[in-house]
């Protein structure tokens, strides 16, 4: 039995995107949250339409559809967001839920999440993978999702924007923005590059992971906050240069606005300290204070050592220093002696202790210093046997 409740009766929202979906959707359509249809048949409508998949992530929405709806260019599909989807398309559809959740309506046709853009974020994040290069997305969203935030997650998953309309209702304002892929989008698709998700942001960078020849790989393009200028380049060039020395992830290829390297998967250095028993930690602080012996010996300065916490990622036994956007030429590089500062530091410390693990401070303290004022081999053998 369908049950009416779960069907979106089409609403002002419903109308305002049915009016840009009539006029701008093209090829092969995608109808995300397709409740009473509405946009489904709209889309159909259109000559330049070839055919429409209607999803829903309620069954008694499809088996509605499928019941009411006789269309031979629509098809109907249960899922939640991408999930039992598969190929591209040239239009993407959304209408998505969007209060939040503590209002406790438990109505999924217009709850989405404890805040209320969590649905809306779900989908941009995948909907790049699903949509051809010069495909569009039409969506529409209301001021109770927080314009700012679904902006923020549109440039993330590196689109454009456009508002087509917005109109103030009651106590909203409603939205219809149609999103496409930008230039740097394109080209990371052009240089072979599938799946492209977006992962986290740093102050400088905006980092993804995407496929590259069947490997996972992960790719940095500038953060568009950061006033910092050339970073993308530094780290391109020393990432390059220490590969030969094995260090650092693989670099794979860039240009001006992104870098591309292979994917680590791991722990960043606190979360495998805490997992890892006393014997494994000890090898692989005394590798990474090996790597950043190197660095030293070529007055190479990585920065930022003395609080690496996500600056070294373990993966199989085997550290990997991340990020030299901010690596530079120095006399007097600080890489081993920042890193003792860091063992010595009350979080790591604290677990090292628990491990009964223990590194005199004061020892550190004492052969960093010798170290600082000469830094050769027998001062830096000096400091791992102290670890
Ligand atoms: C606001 S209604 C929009 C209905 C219709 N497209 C319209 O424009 O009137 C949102 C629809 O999205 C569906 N929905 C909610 N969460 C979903 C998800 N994770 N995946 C797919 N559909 C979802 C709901 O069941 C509902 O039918």
């Amino acid at each position: 039995m369908v049950s009416c409740k779960s069907i979106y009766e089409p609403r002002e929202d419903s109308t305002m995107l049915e009016k840009y979906v009539r006029q701008y959707s093209k090829g092969r359509v995608l109808d995300v949250g397709t409740g009473s249809g509405i946009q489904a048949i709209a889309a159909a409508q259109n000559k330049n339409v070839i055919s429409v998949l209607a999803t829903d992530v309620q069954k008694g929405v499809i088996d509605y559809c499928k019941k009411c709806i006789k269309n031979k260019k629509i098809k109907f599909l249960q899922s939640d967001l991408f999930k039992n989807i598969r190929g591209k398309f040239d239009t993407v559809i959304f209408n998505p839920p969007y209060l939040p959740q503590e209002l406790k309506l438990k109505d999924l046709t217009i709850e989405a999440g404890k805040k209320g853009y969590e649905v809306i974020e779900k989908f941009l994040d995948n909907a790049n993978i699903f949509l051809k290069s010069d495909g569009i997305i039409l969506m529409v969203f209301s001021s109770l999702t927080k314009k700012e935030k679904v902006e923020e997650f549109i440039k993330n998953n590196l689109l454009d924007f456009e508002e087509l309309e917005k109109q103030h209702i009651f106590f909203e304002d409603i939205h219809v923005y149609l999103l496409r892929k930008n230039e740097l989008l394109k080209k990371l698709e052009s240089q072979k590059i599938t799946n492209i998700e977006y992962l986290t942001k740093g102050h400088r960078g905006l980092l993804y992971t995407g496929l590259h020849q069947h490997k996972k790989i992960a790719i940095k393009t500038k953060n568009p906050k950061s006033t910092a200028f050339g970073r993308i380049e530094n780290e391109a060039k020393w990432l390059k240069k220490l590969n030969k020395c094995k260090i650092g992830s693989k670099l794979i290829f860039f240009d001006k606005d992104y870098l591309v390297y292979e994917y680590i998967d791991g722990d960043f250095i606190i979360d495998y300290v805490k997992k890892s028993n006393k014997h494994s930690i000890k090898k692989i602080i005394k590798k990474i204070f090996n790597e950043l012996f190197i660095l030293d010996k070529l007055k190479i300065d990585k920065e930022e050592m003395h609080h690496p916490l996500k600056h070294i990622i373990i993966s199989k036994n085997k550290p990997f220093l991340i990020d030299f956007e901010r690596t530079h030429f120095s006399q007097n590089p600080k890489n081993v002696t920042q890193f003792c500062q860091f063992l010595i530091n009350s979080q790591l410390n604290q677990i090292l202790k628990d491990k009964k693990m223990q590194i005199s401070r004061q020892k550190i303290i004492q052969l960093a210093k010798v170290y600082k004022n000469s830094q050769n081999k027998e001062n830096f053998e000096k400091i791992l046997k102290q670890t």
